[in-house]
């Protein structure tokens, strides 16, 4: 420990602890226009949550008396717990947010407030609250950005300190929550490959329950960033308080919900702290990730809508900028494609009526042709006897087909059939002494070492650099890290999982750097990425590689909790080809729409279809890119699903209605809408209409108040399995 800090910090810690602080009693208030979040300096110097919940009316209130203290279940007066940052090794015994190895192998912590600051920052203001061990000279500084309007909170910790030796961090979260009341109830969003989102919901109970990944890279392959949950009874839509949470990190995360003997719920998100105990040398500053959260009194619908508002205003890349349509042709031609071939999919794109030409996965290598999944990854150069002209040619026949062209790339990869392999297995997070173990016949570059990190750049770098109009990237990962060990970490070894993602990281920034103008698509084997970290360096992400409609509903319903439209991509395929082209555009339109199909396996009405559907989305893109959402039925509490979108002036609306599986002459109840201007006056139309067929929906074509709309609603579902209706509002 450093000595001149130990007896200056142990001088003033023990005056401040002598009979009470100079700080107790020091409030922090962390407050949006709906929350506040309380934290007050105890008797004995340290920091607390005394109170997080709708905002309070009275400032006075927030000197709530004795708030420290809580009944334990003797029922004497205890204060353990609720302390802001947990650190193991206090009289608190349940999880600790902080665990600390000092140098000298002492394995207890304990953090005195020291001061705090706000400053503005954009969308919000940022309060920085500095703490102190009084033995140690480890320093925390806890950050809490609030955003007023949209309701959210961003927290994240940094950790440091100036011991003569490393200190061991074996446990280091984003921060801590604390909730009492009778009942939790969470909601959690279970994933795997072309099921993503899946929602189940399950009361806490006494004990720790929690949510994790293991997989390094592709993190969210079966369990998403994000969870609710319930205060005081199961979340619903509309009504009851619910916590919503995600963590912006690509990489291992853990939330921790702990109830504990008192009925108290404390809420530990973070990196998961899993084989990654992190080694912090003396003056090196460790940041956990943000953890980003927003408490809704109203249910999960105004939780989302606070969270889609926040998003594209402060966190997802271009979250105020327009989206391309495009035709993507991984599902039509998989690898068997050429030049002459792409050159028709471009007039196809153009005929279809979208922005953009998707190249996918098969573009690359020479030495070992990308022909199927098993070799080529690494080797970013277009494969000559497919691609004769090289990116070059195809940037020019989509420019003479009038549209943009984007690019397919997975360059934290490697197929270990490729020449990148050959020249640096060193490169490469495998086994030294076992068999290796291949997802997808692939492995992972080794993200910790600088030199992967610019030659992961370089493979961005190179493309723009060769062909500047390139417009798009769809950025894959399609394994998680195997057989975990990094040549390059040596003895460090568990700080690989969190040095993998900081390498990442690093990468993504130099490329937003340096073009800051090309949109790309975070995408990883379906929706196995989906997380505000990566999303403030990719405009969406490739929501699931399951397209059929019936699922996408599902998935697109889960993934709404925490992201807008506009950051969910959804391609019209041929999957769950038994239901109808305009069905399945239907609920591609609900996201940010694309093609991922063979014109040549549409009728003409069909396609004409698609080209109206195309123009219609565009129309209407204030309100489903920029404007409101609102989930009006769920998939998972009735046989249909409906959700709706008005814009911001409350001008233009439209609402998506599904008619998933409803059983033989069901009652059908109507849709009451929401959002509206109670005293506008609203043409109600039905649009995306197969060529030739008449509108059934009973109210199409006349005008209603939004006031009615809102109270008794339209009838737009029936029993028809499979079908669907859009309906566009239009204030008169
Ligand atoms: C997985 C993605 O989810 C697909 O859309 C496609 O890009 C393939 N990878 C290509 O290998």
């Amino acid at each position: 420990m450093n000595k001149l800090f130990s007896v200056i910090t142990a001088v003033g810690i023990a005056l401040s602890m002598s009979a009470a602080s100079p700080h107790t009693g020091r409030t922090v208030r962390i407050a949006t226009d709906n929350t506040d979040l309380i934290l007050k300096v105890g008797d004995n110097g340290r920091l607390y949550q005394t109170y997080l919940g709708p905002k309070l009316r009275h400032d006075t209130d927030i000197e709530l008396p004795e708030w420290w203290q809580h009944a334990g279940s003797d029922g004497a007066v205890t204060r353990r717990g609720w302390e802001a940052y947990p650190t193991a090794g206090t009289e608190d015994y349940f999880e600790p947010a902080l665990g600390v190895v000092h140098a000298d192998g002492n394995m207890t912590t304990y953090l005195y407030y020291v001061d705090s600051s706000t400053e503005p920052v954009e969308g919000g203001t940022l309060t920085r609250i500095n703490l102190r061990d009084d033995k140690y000279p480890l320093s925390v500084t806890l950050n809490y950005v609030v955003y007023p309007k949209e309701n959210v909170i961003k927290t994240w910790t940094e950790i440091s300190h100036s011991e003569n030796n490393p200190v061991t961090l074996p446990q280091y979260a984003s921060g801590t929550l604390y909730f009492k009341e009778p009942e939790y109830w969470l909601t959690e969003f279970s994933s795997d490959w072309a099921k993503e989102a899946q929602m189940s919901s399950q009361q806490l109970q006494f004990g720790k329950k929690v949510l994790d990944t293991k997989l390094g890279t592709r993190a969210a392959l079966h369990a998403e960033p994000f969870f609710e949950i319930g205060l005081n009874g199961p979340v619903r839509e509309n009504s009851g308080q619910v916590l919503m949470g995600t963590i912006a990190w690509t990489g291992n995360f853990r939330f921790t919900f702990e109830v504990d003997n008192v009925g108290n719920l404390r809420v530990i998100p973070g990196i998961n702290p899993f084989a990654s105990a992190y080694e912090l040398k003396a003056d090196e500053k460790f940041t956990t990730p943000e953890f980003i959260f927003t408490l809704s009194y109203d249910g999960s619908s105004q939780g989302s809508r606070n969270l889609h508002e926040w998003a594209r205003k402060y966190q997802l890349k271009d979250g105020g900028k327009p989206r391309m349509t495009l035709l993507n042709n991984w599902e039509n031609t998989f690898f068997n494609f050429d030049q002459k071939l792409l050159g028709e999919l471009m007039l196809e794109a153009k005929d279809l009526g979208v922005d953009m030409f998707l190249l996918d996965d098969g573009w690359f290598g020479n030495k070992y042709p990308r022909k199927d999944d098993h070799a080529g990854l690494g080797d970013w150069q277009a494969t000559r006897s497919k691609l004769p002209g090289g990116i070059p040619a195809l940037v020019r026949a989509a420019q003479k087909a009038g549209v943009k062209f984007g690019i397919w790339i997975e360059p934290e990869m490697v197929n270990p059939k490729s020449e990148l392999y050959e020249k640096h297995p060193d490169w490469v997070i495998e086994q030294p002494n076992r068999d290796t173990y291949y997802f997808r016949n692939q492995l992972v570059l080794d993200m910790s070492n600088p030199k992967v990190q610019d030659y992961v750049f370089e493979v961005v770098d190179n493309i723009l650099t060769e062909n500047p109009d390139v417009a798009y990237f769809k950025w894959d990962c399609n394994s998680p890290i195997t057989n975990i060990y990094s040549p390059y970490c040596k003895d460090r070894q568990n700080q690989l999982y969190v040095d993998h993602v900081r390498g990442i990281l690093n990468v993504l920034e130099r490329v937003r750097e340096k073009y800051p103008d090309v949109p790309m698509m975070l995408c990883s084997g379906g929706g196995g990425r989906c997380d505000y970290g990566a999303l403030k360096y990719f405009i969406e992400f490739w929501c699931s590689d399951n397209t059929d409609p019936v699922e996408r509903a599902y998935i697109q319903w889960g993934f709404s909790q925490f992201f807008p439209a506009k950051a969910m991509a959804a391609h019209v395929t041929s999957w769950n080809k038994a239901t109808s082209i305009k069905f399945r555009t239907d609920m591609a339109s609900m996201c940010r729409l694309g093609f991922d199909i063979g014109l040549k396996e549409l009728t003409a009405d069909e396609l004409t279809f698609c080209q109206q559907a195309i123009a219609n989305w565009k129309r209407l893109n204030p309100a489903i890119m920029d404007g409101t959402q609102y989930r009006l039925v769920s998939p998972y509490e009735s046989n249909h699903m409906a959700v709706e979108y008005v814009d911001n002036g409350k001008n233009m609306g439209v609402v998506f209605a599904y008619n998933l599986a409803p059983r033989y002459r069901e009652p059908q109840s109507r849709v009451r809408l929401q959002g509206l201007d109670p005293d506008k006056k609203y043409i109600v139309r039905e649009i995306n209409l197969m060529p030739g067929t008449q509108s059934a929906f009973a109210q199409n074509d006349r005008t209603f108040s939004g006031d009615y709309l809102m109270k008794v609603g339209l009838d737009l579902f029936s029993t028809d399995k499979n079908t669907s209706m859009v309906v566009e509002l239009s204030a008169q």
